[in-house]
């Protein structure tokens, strides 16, 4: 089977990860969350106080950056990579609302895009890979032989990621995850560098009223007719 690139890119909430990561797994392909690296350099901001406390000190950050080492490790018990930071397994924490409160102002600064671009960029260049996030067929791989671009209400959104959050124990309301999945709706789709848009000959996926076999068996479709 031949080897090429997949882009899955959409709002946030949409269901990309679960997608990109099944799709990978019948495919044989790697499988990078883009937005769990941005995650990992939030988390590594707000514990250094860079973001999240009264001021945003991102001189801080900036000159913080080349110390920030992120990798994957595949968890061959899960069945899937995860994210640590500088040698820490920190899987869990980025998933957490605090963390997912501050990430999209991190991920407006250019230097972390540019940073963590070129590593995605690294990860992907032998093809035989699906990558997930905001900026993948637009400017990651704008030459990706598949791009996809999810999107569902943000109501529908907000209620997949409530039931997940709860499901991992954390304590909150409906109400704020809605707020937070418009939040960042907002931030990536007008942000200066490379905003959330629709890539040039992206297919758009509505996914709102779709269950998850249905969803995968299309867009493996999709994949198998271009391999
Ligand atoms: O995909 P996820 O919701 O985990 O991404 C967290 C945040 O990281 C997004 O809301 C967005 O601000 C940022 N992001 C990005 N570019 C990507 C992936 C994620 O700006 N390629």
């Amino acid at each position: 089977m031949g080897k090429i690139t997949i882009a899955i890119d959409g709002f946030s909430s949409t269901g990309k990860s679960t997608i990109a990561k099944q799709l990978a797994k019948s495919l044989g392909y790697i499988y990078v969350d883009t937005g769990a690296m941005y995650r990992g350099v939030t988390l590594f901001a707000m514990r250094h106080g860079y973001v999240g406390g009264e001021e945003d000190n991102i001189d801080g950050l900036l000159e913080a950056l080349p110390n920030i080492n992120l990798k994957f490790v595949y968890n061959k018990a899960l069945g899937f990579s995860e994210l640590y930071l500088n040698d820490e397994n920190v899987e869990q924490e980025i998933r957490t609302l605090a963390v997912s409160r501050q990430v999209s102002r991190v991920a407006t600064i250019e230097a972390v895009r540019l940073k963590l671009v070129a590593m995605q960029q690294e990860m992907g260049k032998d093809k035989g890979i699906v990558m997930d996030g905001r900026d993948i067929g637009t400017v990651v791989f704008p030459d990706a032989e598949l791009k996809i671009f999810m999107t569902a209400s943000p109501e529908t959104r907000a209620a997949r990621r409530y039931k997940e959050l709860l499901g991992k124990g954390e304590k909150v309301t409906y109400e704020d995850v809605l707020k937070n999945v418009q939040q960042r709706d907002y931030i990536d789709s007008h942000r200066e560098f490379s905003p959330l848009k629709i890539a040039e000959n992206s297919i758009e996926f509505d996914n709102s009223d779709m269950g998850l076999k249905e969803q995968l068996d299309r867009i493996l479709n999709f994949a198998l007719r271009i391999i």
